[in-house]
């Protein structure tokens, strides 16, 4: 079985003036013990990608993007194309979080359309899936899952099936303080895991499967300790350096 590297990200949603984005990335790029297991990435806005690139440059941590518009440029006012966040210097790009899908309107079909785009733009995409409480409660969470996977993946080869990232949000513990027990969130990402193999064959086994939702340094190891969970994507405490770098610290 390949080794899959734990890929510990930051998303910092729609946080951080310019100064303020420095800081964290410095504080950041400080505090990580050089010979650690996990690869790290960091998400900032759009507005200081360049700034936090600037910050990371001559160091192994990651810039990510969380989101993007598929077409290449044009008269799309307001949209990010891959190829400007392949300039800027991201590695990865985010698509299809929930906020996204609640929020601005994207579909298993517009996602599925951001992720070939990102990989055509020689990025790597973090492809995000999970179920509301709703669906949780009635039961749908496999489903749910599936529809999304399907769904984001569209007609990718199984060719380009290692370069991407797949995050396993449930909504309900996004920003909630509910974190899915780890054997809830295992359950999950075993089940993903077999999807994937359903739908790129051989790949599956080295694409890596974060986990989202909550994650703190309290329920880190336990949550990485599991063997489907392949890193975590962490949103609120990713914003602070003395939660974000014990989490980091977690995945060995
Ligand atoms: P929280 O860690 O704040 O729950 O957010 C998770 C998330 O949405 C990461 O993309």
């Amino acid at each position: 079985m390949p080794e899959r590297r734990p890929l510990i990200a930051g998303n910092w949603k729609m946080h951080k003036t310019l100064p303020e984005a420095r800081t964290l990335a410095r504080d950041i790029r400080q505090g990580v013990a050089p010979g650690r297991r996990a690869e790290v990435a960091l998400a900032p806005p759009y507005t200081a990608l360049a700034a936090v690139a600037a910050e990371l440059a001559g160091s192994d941590l990651r810039l990510a993007a969380q989101d993007a518009f598929w077409e290449k440029q044009g008269a799309y006012t307001g949209a990010i194309s891959p190829a400007m966040l392949a300039d800027v210097g991201c590695r990865y790009v985010i698509v299809g979080h929930s906020e996204r899908r609640r929020h601005f309107g994207d579909t298993d079909e517009t996602v599925s359309r951001k992720l070939t785009a990102v990989i055509a733009a020689g990025l790597i995409p973090i492809l995000c899936i999970g179920e509301t409480q709703a669906e949780r409660e009635a039961d749908q969470t496999l489903q749910v899952v599936r529809r999304q996977l399907e769904g984001g993946l569209g007609t990718l080869k199984p060719a380009t099936g290692a370069a991407l990232v797949i995050a396993y949000e449930p909504v309900w513990a996004i920003g909630t303080g509910l974190t899915a027990t780890p054997e809830q969130a295992q359950t999950v990402h075993h089940f993903i895991r077999s999807l994937l193999r359903e739908f790129l064959g051989a790949p599956a086994e080295a694409i890596r499967i974060q986990y989202g939702g909550s994650v703190t340094p309290d329920n880190a190891a336990i949550l990485l300790a599991q063997p489907d969970i392949d890193g975590a994507l962490v949103g609120g405490a990713s914003l602070k350096p003395e939660l974000f770098l014990p989490i980091i610290a977690a995945a060995g």
